[in-house]
């Protein structure tokens, strides 16, 4: 190791590190919803939330709170019908974490007694939890010693410790783990945690960081903050194109049901390849991404012999059925 790293860094000087950061927190933290509560449904329900949505935006659209107005327990999201759940998280992307919700639910209702395990390991055995959301429910509703990386702690760490390999590696991922549990105030877990990730979100920025009001500035041996942390080279973003039917009769319209892993049960409008629609005009074009696609949706008016997976909807159902957010703008627009 260099000498460097050994006199100056938060390694040498772990409490006074510890003691500088929640000081700042203890003053100016800020009161979200899920830091107010120790409930480990809450805080599972909170961490799922995040890790697709800005905190912003949950905080905003009171997504959190509405959502757990409908599941209030772990009884009550247990016993709910796929629809329900697909819609209460529309908007929110990647469905499948909410089925997982429900089947973490279920897990803890089965082999737990109901009762949420503390320890992180146990934690990461349930459907959908990973390294990080056990960490955090271990932390943040039980006091727990467990550590956390997000993106926002990744970036405090790899400045801190200015780590010019990239944290997207095998090797990367296992650096800051072993940072973030070696830095952890085992005596006061859930407010370390909470301060380290609030660090990133305001002072040590992405683009801009603010190191002179930064809490721990004198610990940190980043040389050129804004140029960390690095990142394996990106996949590279697809065009798509996607033609879609617009068949609307007797105040019903032509809907497909997804079969596909990711977006089973959701609806959409029916596809056509392009030498289909060859004949036709386009009366609108959407665009939104998806995952690496970038997606330009063409939109037909058109009457067509619907395939064997397409029915007619009434337009008074679509607000309680599941349907990605992009194609329920599109059906919007052309009512
Ligand atoms: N993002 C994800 N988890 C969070 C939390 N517990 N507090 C603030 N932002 C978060």
């Amino acid at each position: 190791m260099d000498k460097k790293a050994i006199t100056k860094g938060p390694l040498s000087t772990r409490s006074a590190f510890r003691k500088s950061l929640i000081k700042w927190f203890e003053q100016g933290g800020k009161i979200y919803p899920w830091r107010a509560t120790d409930n480990p449904w809450k805080i599972l329900v909170s961490e799922i939330m995040l890790q697709q949505t800005t905190v912003s935006s949950v905080i905003a659209n009171r997504r959190f709170e509405r959502f757990l107005e409908e599941f209030p327990d772990l009884e009550t999201i247990s016993k709910a019908p796929e629809d329900q759940l697909l819609r209460a998280w529309e908007g929110l992307g990647y469905y499948n974490r909410v089925r997982n919700l429900q089947r973490a639910a279920v897990a803890v209702l089965s082999d737990h007694h109901g009762a949420f395990p503390k320890d992180a390991t146990i934690l990461e055995s349930l459907p959908g939890i990973g390294k990080y959301t056990a960490g955090a429910v271990s932390s943040f509703a039980f006091n727990e010693p467990a550590p956390i990386v997000d993106a926002n702690i990744a970036r405090v760490l790899a400045r801190l410790f200015n780590y010019h390999s990239p944290i997207d590696s095998t090797a990367g991922i296992r650096q800051l783990w072993e940072w973030a549990e070696s830095l952890l105030d085992r005596k006061h877990p859930r407010i370390f945690n909470s301060a380290i990730m609030e660090l990133g979100q305001t002072y040590c920025s992405p683009k801009k960081p603010d190191c002179q009001s930064c809490p721990v500035r004198k610990f940190c041996l980043s040389t050129s903050p804004e140029s960390l942390p690095l990142k394996k080279p990106r996949r590279k973003v697809v065009r798509v194109d996607e033609h879609a039917i617009f068949f609307e009769k007797d105040k019903s319209i032509l809907l497909a049901q997804e079969s596909g892993d990711r977006r089973k049960g959701f609806w959409r409008l029916p596809l056509r390849n392009e030498e289909e629609v060859a004949h036709l005009e386009p009366e609108s074009k959407f665009t939104y991404s998806i995952t690496h696609h970038r997606v330009t949706l063409y939109l037909y008016r058109s009457e067509v012999t619907p395939a064997s997976a397409e029915t007619f909807v009434p337009v008074y159902k679509l607000d309680s059925l599941p349907i990605a957010s992009p194609i329920r703008r599109a059906i919007e627009a052309s009512l």
